[in-house]
């Protein structure tokens, strides 16, 4: 699991020092490919995915004028959601549907892998229907195979042959953490996103890596892997911090990492696309920190204090957070859920979508 090599060394991120707030004193940079599709973006909710959008019957004839503005989307924006179940079409049509009705999420953010021939187009058609962008993902998975080629080619391909793909398919990231998990040296990571953002350039798809901060910091700060991403997807999972204790406590265990992407950033787009705190330690999640509690309470409580953070998280550089609650369900990674096994909610969960 992405966590289980989170765990040991984000303690060391904890002795990376903090460095200062430049908030708003960069310009924002969507990168080149995304000028044009902002040049003409239209407020919510006229343009896709914001709430209250009214999808068309056919998709329009190309994706410009399509999307929203990623410098208006903050605060809250979807789930976390695995796909290693290979979930069938009737499920996913099922919780994007919860996803975006009960949530009011815009995106979902893919985690894992399933190799199933066809599941891509799933995916698309579950988003198509239900209102939903999407975060896809290349899986490099954890055990430093080279599975995640032929997993590019096939996303690379279905995204160019599923006419649906480019209108929901609202970035394409690397991952999950490999920088952190070394999977390719940093240059050679770099060369692969901007290899894929040429392979989709006719598409308008930008191009990102999902990483944690540390996964940088400890590859000198892979700046030519953060020069070349669109936009910038960071793995927040404060619970590693040697700092952590409870989730109300979290705030500056955020900053800390949310201020080095900050200052190296560029002012380009940050999601916190990989967020959240347990509520049950496992094999794979242990923390670092002898006071770092792991209960529902403090799942909810993390939650909580983003809300109660909104506005600083919409005034960050470039148009603002948006997070996502890593993850769906308890069935994808225990203790993360915001369902349990059993698919009961284990905490009242409507966060803010703005503020
Ligand atoms: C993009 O990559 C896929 C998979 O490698 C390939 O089949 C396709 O021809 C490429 N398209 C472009 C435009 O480079
Ligand atoms: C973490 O704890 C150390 C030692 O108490 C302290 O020096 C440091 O400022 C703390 N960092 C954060 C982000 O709270």
């Amino acid at each position: 699991m992405a966590l289980t090599a989170a765990l040991t060394v984000l303690a060391l991120s904890g002795l990376a020092h903090a460095v200062p707030l430049e908030k708003g004193v960069q310009p924002h940079d969507f990168g080149q490919d995304l000028a044009p599709l902002l040049s003409g973006a239209k407020p919510a909710p006229l343009c896709f995915p914001s709430l209250g959008f009214v999808m068309p019957a056919v998709p329009p004839s190309d994706n410009t004028n399509w999307w929203c503005d990623p410098a208006t989307e903050y605060a809250f924006v979807g789930f976390s959601y695995e796909v290693t179940a290979c979930q069938s079409r009737a499920q996913l049509q099922k919780e994007f549907s919860d996803i975006r009705n009960h949530f009011q999420s815009r995106y979902v953010r893919l985690y894992g892998a399933c190799d199933r021939k066809g599941f891509y187009d799933d995916i698309v058609e579950a988003a198509w229907n239900n209102e939903l962008g999407v975060h896809a993902l290349i899986w490099f998975g954890f055990d430093g195979d080279d599975l995640w080629i032929g997993r590019r080619d096939t996303l690379l391909a279905a995204l160019h042959s599923n006419p649906k793909a480019k209108f929901v398919t609202r970035v394409l990231q690397f991952g999950s953490e490999p920088l952190f998990d070394n999977v390719l040296p940093h240059a050679q990571l770099a060369q692969q996103v901007l290899a894929a953002k040429k392979n989709l350039s006719s598409l308008h798809i930008p191009v990102t890596v999902s990483e944690l901060a540390y996964g940088y910091q400890e590859r000198g700060g892979a700046q030519d892997v953060l020069d070349a991403i669109d936009s910038i997807n960071i793995h927040m999972l404060p619970f590693f911090s040697q700092n952590a204790s409870t989730s109300d406590q979290a705030w500056p265990l955020v900053q800390q990492d949310l201020q080095w992407y900050i200052a190296h950033g560029n002012g380009k787009k940050m999601y916190f696309d990989e967020n959240g705190w347990p509520s049950v330690t496992s094999e794979g999640v242990q923390p670092n920190s002898p006071d770092a509690v792991a209960d529902i309470p403090n799942e909810q409580g993390y939650y909580t204090l983003l809300d109660q953070h909104c506005e600083d998280l919409k005034n960050v550089v470039g148009g603002g957070i948006g997070w996502f609650a890593h993850i769906y369900s308890d069935d994808q990674e225990p203790g993360y859920g915001i369902y349990n096994e059993q698919g009961k909610m284990k905490f009242p969960f409507a966060p803010r979508t703005h503020c």
